[in-house]
């Protein structure tokens, strides 16, 4: 197994069948030095650097139906918010303070953030802090939206496209939701000029390792700046209450694998990483992330952004958060970068 970690690091690529044999190894060697080539290949492009990015959670109503997300419709008992301007304001205040150059704007899909309202809501952080970065992670969206949105000053957008494979896509979505619009919408965010991030849940219901190498090919195509991969988390108010979450070594190897197909890109240590493991997200800065996302939300809005169960940072103030992640960064043997952290391509 070792000789095809090496075809990948010399290649950044490797066969189907490879990959699906990476993909499902127990071999620890092959583990360790897929470790040890991914952090080589971060720490060739961007040294010992962490990038912070400052997450507002700004809405919990969403109108989709995602069978494995605790904020769907159908769940009667989600305790729902939506921060006002001003709310929001005060958490770009708050992290530029302490630091972050990027603000991400994350929500449901959530009718009453209208386009006229995210525009101003873009613009008026854009003037007071030029130096930062707006990220949008407001699920599909018209093209209309999008272009408005890009020319009020936004400059990325998160949309995991979740399943790459249409056959696992219908398994986790409703039947009003499409891949392929969801895969418009992403090469449209490209067009536009947008910075752009997908990615997928690791370990989700029905997922087998050919919809991963699915996920892989798509991300292939696709060419995103940013990667968003996670362990799937059962939360108990979804119809996937009672599976199986996804696993600290899969979601590890995945990072691995994506560090060396994807040299350059931005690998966040996600927050569903940090809930499976104690040390989850320290694991992911040593497996090729360089990427880390601090919770801003108002602490009294925290619980209730409730994608999945165990969530950790729900009882942190932003400066809490803050100081835990610098702890964590350079225990690993990182750093946090003071910088808005652009993808280097
Ligand atoms: N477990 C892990 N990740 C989840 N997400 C939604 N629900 C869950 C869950 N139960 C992820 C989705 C979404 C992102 C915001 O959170 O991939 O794109
Ligand atoms: Fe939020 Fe540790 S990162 S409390």
């Amino acid at each position: 197994m070792t000789d095809i970690v090496e075809k990948l690091r010399n290649t950044s690529d490797l066969s189907d069948e490879e990959l699906a044999a990476l993909i499902e190894t127990d071999d620890r060697d092959a583990a360790e030095l897929l470790r040890r080539y991914a952090d080589e290949t971060r720490q060739k492009n961007y040294g010992k650097k962490v990038f912070l990015r400052g997450l507002i959670e700004v809405s919990s109503y969403c109108k989709n139906d995602c069978l494995y997300c605790g904020i769907r419709r159908s769940n009667k008992d989600a305790d729902r918010y939506r921060l006002s301007r001003e709310e929001i304001m005060s958490c770009c205040e708050n992290g530029y303070g302490l630091g972050f150059r990027t603000f991400v704007m994350q929500g449901g899909e959530d009718g009453s953030f209208t386009d006229d309202l995210m525009c101003s809501v873009i613009s008026e952080i854009k003037e007071k802090y030029p130096d930062c970065a707006v990220t949008l992670s407001l699920g599909e969206r018209s093209f209309e939206s999008y272009r408005r949105m890009k020319e009020a000053g936004a400059d990325r957008y998160l949309l995991r496209h979740e399943a790459a494979s249409q056959e696992l896509y219908s398994k986790l979505h409703p039947k009003e939701m499409s891949l392929q619009n969801r895969k418009d919408c992403l090469f449209a965010l490209k067009e536009l000029g947008y910075q752009v991030g997908a990615g997928f849940m690791v370990g989700a219901p029905y997922q087998s390792t050919k919809h991963i190498v699915a996920d892989l090919r798509f991300l292939q195509e696709l060419q995103p700046q940013m990667i968003g991969i996670g362990p799937f988390v059962p939360h108990h108010n979804t119809p996937f209450a009672e599976e199986k979450g996804g696993t600290l070594e899969l979601t590890l190897r995945l990072l691995g694998i994506l560090r060396l197909m994807f040299p350059k890109v931005l690998l966040p240590a996600t927050t569903a990483l940090g809930t499976i493991a104690p040390n989850g997200r320290e694991l992911g800065l040593q497996t090729g992330c360089n990427v880390v996302m601090p919770n801003l939300s108002p602490v009294k809005v925290r619980k209730k952004y409730d994608l999945y169960d165990n969530k950790i940072c729900t009882g942190e103030e932003a400066a809490e958060c803050r100081g835990c992640l610098q702890r964590r960064i350079e225990s690993a043997g990182y750093e946090i970068a003071s910088e808005r952290g652009d993808c280097i391509d």
